[in-house]
């Protein structure tokens, strides 16, 4: 498994950046199309609507008595977010000025209102837009193609037909172009299915940040000369940027490809002995600035994702712990300063496995199950994998045997209050997934 990314994980393929990772999804991930199997994509699409009513049934119980967020649990019948994370709405991690997600946020966003004190174009700074988007602003806007992949129910959070908890911060480049902004950042948390390990969480943040240049055009001569200049800008920006944050490390530039930006990279920077990946970033689509109401002008955009950030930064082990109210962890960081984490104890580890034959028609798909352990074991739940896997030679039957390793962060666990959370994670299992346990 690869390290964290910045705030695009590699969504199913494995690996990479949930903390923050943000360009797999969009790069890598991208050459899997939804439904290059039609049948195998209703099926599959057909036992996620199951799973997810069945889900939805007993979250219901969960939550009675609760006051939930109309805004996100609509009833609609295409509603796939849990209750337990959207309990997490409202946290707001990154406008905590003394909570390591805060302190980064800060510091990028000091950097780059300094910077345009010299540029003289002022940015605009916002983190407090609402994590529920228009299937618009975080697909269509971006020239996220109809059938890619990060669109399916699998890997996104809808809230109705139309809506979605956003899967990235892009999801606001149209609407703050629109509304005539020239240079922002905009910070929030962003919502992905996903799978369980130290650098995957469901919620995580992301910044976003965009600067247009209206009359570069025509000073430039040519489009060509144009985006050689925005590209230039970018990444004298974006190399500030990881200097502020990091010291004068070694730095690196890698192509790679987003649907929204032409050309596009991604930064690496030297750290600890490896090469980092810090960031996803590029030269905006021109038809996406066009349609924002920009004509011509010519911009650039990056994307990055502050868990990963900090948890190199703060050496941070677990993006669980990020959520911690725990007071040894909180009263570790102070606004302003980074600073190295101390670990206040390694508790043992309990694991569990689980094993089944997957229904052939229903099929199987590893984020349902991530889900129901994430809802039963919440925070407990430090990774699931995948330890054996094979079809039997007669029947032809799919077998699978997860891992379930819990690990509080804050105290010992006892095998006795594990075993009723496996016994209650076998029986939704069960339930919702229509395997047959072994
Ligand atoms: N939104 C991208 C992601 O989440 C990151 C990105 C933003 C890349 C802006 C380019 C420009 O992966």
């Amino acid at each position: 498994m690869a390290p964290i990314l910045l705030a695009c994980y590699m969504s199913g393929a494995g690996a990479v950046a949930a903390a923050g990772g943000m360009t797999a999804r969009y790069t890598r991930a991208f050459v899997r199309p939804l439904g290059s199997n039609p049948a195998a994509a209703t099926r599959r699409a057909a036992s996620h609507q199951q799973t997810r009513h069945m889900m939805m049934a007993s979250a219901s119980s969960v939550a009675e008595g609760k006051q939930l967020d109309a805004r996100v649990h609509t009833g609609h019948h295409k509603n796939n977010v849990p209750v337990a994370l959207s309990e997490k709405i409202g946290r707001e991690l990154h406008r905590n000025p003394s909570h390591p997600l805060g302190i980064i946020k800060d510091r990028i966003e000091g950097y780059f209102r300094e910077r345009a004190a010299t540029t003289g174009v002022a940015v605009e700074i916002v983190d407090n837009f609402f994590p529920v988007v228009s299937i618009v602003n975080n697909f269509d806007d971006l020239l996220i193609p109809p059938d890619h992949v990060s669109r399916s129910p699998i890997d996104t959070y809808y809230v109705d037909d139309q809506q979605v908890l956003r899967t990235h911060t892009s999801a606001h480049q149209s609407t703050m172009l629109g509304k005539g902004y020239e240079a922002f950042l905009v910070t929030g948390d962003v919502y992905r299915r996903d799978e369980i390990d130290r650098t995957h969480y469901p919620v995580f943040h992301q910044m976003e940040g965009v600067r247009v240049f209206p009359g570069l055009l025509e000073k430039s001569g040519s489009r060509e000369e144009g985006v050689k200049m925005v590209e230039k800008d970018l990444k004298d920006a974006l190399e500030g940027m990881v200097m502020a944050l990091f010291g004068d490390v070694e730095r690196r530039w890698v192509d790679t490809y987003f649907p929204f930006t032409d050309p596009s990279f991604e930064l690496e920077i030297f750290y600890n002995d490896e090469w980092l990946e810090v960031l996803g970033c590029g030269v905006m689509q021109q038809e996406i600035v066009r349609k924002a109401g920009k004509g011509e002008t010519l911009g650039w955009a990056f994307g990055l994702g502050l868990e990963r950030l900090a948890m190199v930064l703060f050496q941070i082990p677990d993006i669980r712990l990020f959520w911690s109210t725990d007071k040894r962890f909180t009263d570790q960081f102070s606004a302003g300063k980074i600073s190295k984490f101390s670990p206040f104890s390694k508790y043992p580890p309990c694991y569990k496995d689980v094993s089944f034959w997957v229904d052939p028609v229903a099929g199987f798909n590893n984020n349902d199950f991530f889900e129901i352990v994430r809802g039963v074991g919440g925070d407990l739940v430090e990774s699931v994998v995948l330890v054996d896997e094979f079809v039997h030679p007669k029947t032809g039957r799919g077998s699978k045997c997860f891992r379930v390793n819990y690990r509080s962060m804050e105290r010992s666990l006892t095998n006795d209050e594990i075993d009723v959370l496996q016994e209650e994670v076998r029986k939704q299992m069960a339930e919702a997934l229509k395997v047959e346990l072994r």
